[in-house]
């Protein structure tokens, strides 16, 4: 077990931008303060390559004006620098607005950076899951295909929100979707979906209740854990809920809540991602609301930690 650090409410008021003023902290010992960076982000992936940890996160702005996907770098999780340029920019044969939750992986000394474009709710063809590559962790990222790799629903769930899930034996897959969700191997060149055996082009996954959106999947001592988003993104009562299986096909059923708004620091918070860090401890990096605060794009990133029960259930996130 781990002792929590005793908690105390603060007001944060950082007199840097009007964005991050106001926000309610928690005082702990944890040594950085949330929200980690400055401005409306959203649908936040952190994650660490070698010394480094990185966060990229959707700007939280009109769809129509979401063209580029910023990112920040960091040694210790506290002092933050912003990538410039930007990472991702729709430059590319096929994704121009719309764009948002990214997740970058690392496969052979390459990066490939998967994001959502175009309004995949309602289109098919020319929407959904893109995937780019670069040398480095901080791009800038260039389309390794010129069309989305999915690009259209299957097995009902939405072409959006996508996932990459590396298992410890070495298979990579891509999880996506919004309302049903799915999954499917990716090939070696990481361009396209392989299908399954039974020749489906992905087996759908949806937990058995309150599934959403924003799906992360995560092993941990041969368990896996698949976490979502439920709830309306702009409502104080988006929240981050899970299951536990044996096989990365599920089936999934929901357990409960592991992240929910608090009343002394931030309304809905969710769309997260989840990473280990060298030393065995888990971080969560997620999205949250300023209470009160009824605009929907007003969102902002925060890291917690996250921690495990002795029967491998997760412990409710103490947002700081
Ligand atoms: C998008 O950006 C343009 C240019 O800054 C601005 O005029 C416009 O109002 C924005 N659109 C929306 C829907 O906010």
């Amino acid at each position: 077990m781990y002792a929590l650090p005793l908690v105390t409410v603060t007001l944060a008021s950082f007199g840097v931008s009007g964005v991050r003023s106001g926000v309610a902290g928690r005082q702990t010992d944890e040594p950085w303060t949330n929200p980690i960076v400055e401005g409306w982000y959203a649908d936040p992936d952190g994650l660490k390559f070698g010394d480094t940890y990185w966060v990229y996160a959707t700007v939280s702005i009109a769809f129509d004006n979401q063209t580029w996907f910023d990112a920040w770098s960091s040694p210790d999780l506290v002092t933050w620098t912003k990538q410039e340029p930007p990472v991702f920019s729709a430059s590319s044969a096929w994704a121009v607005d719309w764009l948002w939750a990214p997740c970058t992986i690392e496969r052979d000394g390459k990066y490939y950076f998967f994001y959502t474009a175009n309004n995949p709710i309602d289109n098919e063809g020319n929407a959904g899951i893109g995937v780019a590559v670069a040398d480095t962790p901080g791009g800038p990222f260039n389309d390794l295909i010129d069309h989305p790799i999915v690009d259209k629903h299957i097995n009902e769930a939405n072409a959006m929100d996508p996932q990459v899930f590396v298992d410890d034996d070495g298979t990579y897959y891509l999880i996506w979707g919004g309302s049903f969700v799915n999954i499917a191997r990716l090939s070696d060149d990481m361009a396209s979906i392989v299908p399954w055996e039974d020749g489906s082009e992905a087996k759908e996954i949806t937990p058995d209740q309150g599934f959403g959106e924003g799906s992360f999947m995560l092993k941990r001592e041969g368990i896996y854990y698949f976490m979502w988003s439920e709830g309306g993104y702009g409502t104080p009562d988006y929240r981050v809920a899970y299951a536990m299986s044996e096989s990365v096909l599920g089936p999934f059923e929901r357990i409960g809540l592991m992240l929910s708004k608090d009343e002394v620091v931030a309304d809905g918070p969710g769309h997260h991602s989840i990473f280990e860090d060298d030393d065995g401890e888990y971080y969560i990096v997620y999205h949250r609301r300023i209470i009160g605060d009824d605009v929907g794009d007003n969102r902002v990133v925060a890291i917690d930690r996250v921690f495990f029960n002795d029967d491998g259930t997760i412990q409710p996130v103490v947002m700081t």
